[in-house]
């Protein structure tokens, strides 16, 4: 069960190169975040997880990168413009903007039911009773395209990628000349003006989505969603290694629903700050295939071979964030525990996941032959397990409490005997213990 603060994952994140502020020497900018030589390793070993579980592991799912900005008439025709909203409410004395629906302790955004719970509430900055009625907040970011700055050549950063998969679905099927059930994945920067950004990289204006729409017949509907859910939490337990107490399944009621979604369950991580939705799954029915192809005037429709009818594909979504990911792996191999009655902090990453697979350092760094074994080592190291450090800094205590911080699998040291026998010690992170292996024994079998 992950018991770990906020405070003790932002300050992990930034001592040990995971997370940084984004423009941190200027003081930051709220909402944007930076990822550190460790965080990025970290980033792109969830993204290849998700991609190889997603996309490899199924015959049907076909990847896309889409561009971030699309044309406009794509975000009108889904309705983001007119309702990608939250409920907002500012304070007509300090000039505070607030999120209504947090400010209530609610999921709902219905506007009238906040009202409601709002109306005797304070500001929670100046503690005035000044709050302005709710109301809806867009939050697309908006740019513009093009040496002309009005109104036509507006853009809008995309709140979403699925908006580039619904427009690829004719290519897609064409090219990959695909039946339904088929589903197209992306990876991919979103971009979304929140109110309140907050709680470190949980809720951020800039985010990377891992997203899967399956298109499917409509009377698939009910196993699509079950199946799609399943493997969303068979993903964060199998291939990330998320214990199951600190998760739990959210069902969206009517109010809390996006405009898209007819059915919404989202799993929930407990993070540092509660349980909270980490991953959804959703059931967009042909919400958005009918409404692009009233918007672009094309036809999606699919021709069954079969039964040699024509109807719009319904639409099952996975969506994941990878920085909430990130935090929610974070948090869940955190660890404190003692050793030989000394504290350490240990993170207990899945070693598929770790940053750095092993760390090689020779006994002793003055001694020029343990160097050049410890350096050989290394070479060997890097090509059989990819990402591997070299430290030879402070004594080896230090250097085993540096590489359980971050996560590394093992630690691999070069000793006089190893001269002598070709044998290392390695030292494994979750038990401490310490054993001898011949060289030629230092392959991924000892990772699993
Ligand atoms: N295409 C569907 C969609 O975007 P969503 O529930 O708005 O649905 C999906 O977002 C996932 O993206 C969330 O479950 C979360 O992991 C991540 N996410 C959404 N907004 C975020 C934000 N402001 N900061 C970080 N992650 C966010």
């Amino acid at each position: 069960m992950s018991t770990v603060s906020l405070e003790d994952i932002t300050n992990l994140a930034k001592r040990r190169g995971f997370v940084f502020q984004a423009s941190d020497i200027y003081g930051g900018i709220a909402g944007f975040w930076d990822y550190g030589p460790l965080g990025v390793e970290l980033v792109n070993n969830l993204k290849q997880e998700w991609w190889r579980a997603m996309v490899r592991e199924h015959d049907n799912v076909f990847g896309v990168d889409g561009a971030i900005i699309q044309s406009p008439r794509l975000w009108e025709a889904s309705g983001h413009v007119a309702g990608f909203t939250d409920p907002l409410v500012d304070c007509k004395n300090c000039g505070a903007r607030l999120r209504a629906d947090h400010l209530a302790d609610t999921d709902s955004t219905d506007l009238s039911e906040l009202k409601e719970l709002l109306k005797d509430k304070a500001c929670p900055v100046c503690g005035k009773h000044t709050l302005t009625e709710p109301r809806k907040y867009n939050m697309m970011m908006k740019t513009w395209v093009g040496p002309v700055e009005d109104e036509s050549s507006v853009a809008y950063l995309r709140p979403e990628t699925a908006g580039s998969i619904f427009t690829n679905y004719e290519n897609v099927r064409e090219t990959m000349r695909a039946k339904l059930p088929f589903g197209i994945a992306q990876i991919g920067k979103a971009f979304r003006n929140e109110i309140s950004p907050r709680d470190f990289i949980f809720r951020v204006r800039e985010l990377e989505q891992m997203e899967m729409q399956y298109f499917i017949k409509p009377e698939m509907q009910e196993t699509a969603y079950a199946q799609w859910r399943e493997f969303a939490w068979n993903f964060l337990v199998e291939r990330l290694g998320i214990s199951k107490e600190n998760l739990q399944w959210h069902e969206h009621d009517e109010k809390e629903r996006a405009h898209y979604a007819a059915a919404a369950h989202d799993i929930y991580f407990r993070f540092p700050q509660g349980f909270k939705e980490l991953w959804g799954t959703h059931n967009r029915t042909d919400f958005d295939l009918s409404a692009h192809q009233r918007g672009s005037g094309k036809d999606l429709q699919y021709f069954d071979d079969e039964t040699r009818q024509k109807f719009t594909p319904y639409v099952i979504e996975s969506s994941v964030g990878v920085g909430r990911m990130l935090m929610a792996v974070l948090a869940n191999a955190f660890a404190e525990d003692e050793l030989h009655g000394e504290k350490r902090l240990v993170l207990k990453l899945k070693p598929s996941l770790a940053p750095y697979k092993a760390a090689v350092s020779p006994l002793l760094k003055n001694k020029p032959e343990l160097v050049s074994r410890a350096q050989e080592v290394y070479a060997q190291l890097k090509r059989e397990l990819g990402a591997v450090m070299w430290d030879d800094n402070g004594n080896i205590g230090k250097r085993y409490r540096r590489q359980d911080e971050i996560g590394t699998p093992l630690c691999v040291t070069i000793d006089f005997q190893t001269l002598e026998d070709g044998t290392v010690t390695i030292r494994d992170r979750d038990t401490a213990e310490q054993r001898r292996v011949a060289t030629r024994e230092l392959t991924t079998d000892l990772l699993t």
